[in-house]
């Protein structure tokens, strides 16, 4: 024990960090409460000007989405289980010289959190380090039966980079990330490798993808998607049909990863990046034995696109050429 602050002391963040919220910026919130209550089924709370608040659990907010140009993720915040392992991360980060601001009091009301401490991570999508979340004792009004959070959190992201091993590399060194395995797959021609992340005991809370060979990024928004794990199969099959029936872009139909083995879906956000809903993926219950294994192939079956129309194909081809011409930013680079 540590003398001083009476709490365990934390040597490693593995098993002690999860993914709390997601903040994004966008001028389609009316869009976006449709999207999120009509079709996803989750709880929205009342109207609060320029700013849509979701919740799946108890948490006050999980998903926020404010009023602004951006279109797209802003932030993700993680939720460091103590003060301990909060302090062990920013020390972390202290001594590679990353300056990390501590937000304003407003700020953290609009995360529902008590404090949070930020930075740029790699992309610039804001890292944002919490350890109390605002709960809400008010019943969910939402469609969905429920989704499993807990210790394991919101859920995953994944995220498409030219700069994979700096990015796995920042990930491993901030919070432990443990790989779980690898998919390779081919996609319109493009040789694609995805590495998955666990930071407890969900399968994975971090899937990075890159092309090999030249390294190209087709994707506009900072993630490609985020997941949510319902608890019921039926209330992934009863979005999915919500969504298709509301007119909302599905970009990949019901199917299964060969990995998490989770059934889902991926419909497209008023933003641009997509929603994953699933269930019942595996969890690495068994540290000792776990090895990571490749993958051929990002799904066993189904996931097909549905809704990826030709010109939004196009656009991904000249998006990846485009960011040939750019560097992607690293948080290496700022050492
Ligand atoms: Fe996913």
């Amino acid at each position: 024990m540590n003398a001083v602050t009476d709490c365990p002391v934390v040597s490693t963040l593995f098993g002690h960090v999860n993914l709390g919220y997601l903040l994004a910026e966008s001028q389609r919130l009316d869009e976006w409460r449709r999207f999120a209550c009509d079709g996803l089924g989750v709880h929205a709370d009342a109207a609060q000007r320029g700013t849509i608040a979701l919740r799946i659990d108890q948490h006050a907010r999980r998903i926020i989405v404010r009023e602004g140009p951006a279109e797209d993720v802003i932030a993700l915040g993680w939720q460091l289980d103590s003060e301990p392992a909060l302090h062990l991360a920013l020390e972390r980060l202290r001594t590679k010289g990353i300056t990390v601001q501590e937000g304003s009091g407003d700020a953290a009301a609009v995360r529902g959190v008590e404090k949070f401490w930020a930075f740029d991570g790699p992309k610039r999508l804001r890292v944002e380090l919490f350890t109390q979340p605002l709960c809400s004792d008010a019943p969910l009004d939402m469609q969905a039966s429920g989704f499993v959070t807990g210790a394991q959190g919101m859920g995953h992201f994944a995220i498409s980079t030219r700069e994979p091993e700096a990015m796995l590399e920042f990930f491993q060194d901030l919070f432990d990330a443990r790989v779980s395995d690898y998919i390779d797959d081919r996609f319109n021609g493009v040789d694609l490798g995805v590495t998955f992340l666990r930071l407890n005991p969900r399968h994975h809370s971090i899937a990075v993808a890159a092309t090999r060979g030249k390294r190209m990024d087709p994707i506009r928004t900072r993630i490609h998607h985020l997941n949510l794990q319902c608890q019921s199969l039926d209330d992934v099959t009863r979005a999915y049909r919500r969504m298709r029936d509301m007119g909302f872009v599905i970009a990949n139909g019901i199917g299964q990863h060969p990995n998490d083995r989770e059934l889902s879906f991926y419909v497209a956000s008023p933003s641009g990046f997509e929603i994953e809903l699933g269930w019942n993926p595996i969890e690495v219950t068994d540290e000792a034995s776990w090895q990571p294994v490749r993958y051929r192939g990002t799904s066993l079956w189904g996931h097909f696109p549905e809704g990826l129309t030709l010109r939004a194909k196009l656009g991904q081809m000249r998006r990846g050429l485009m960011s040939l011409t750019r560097k992607e930013y690293t948080v290496e680079a700022t050492r």
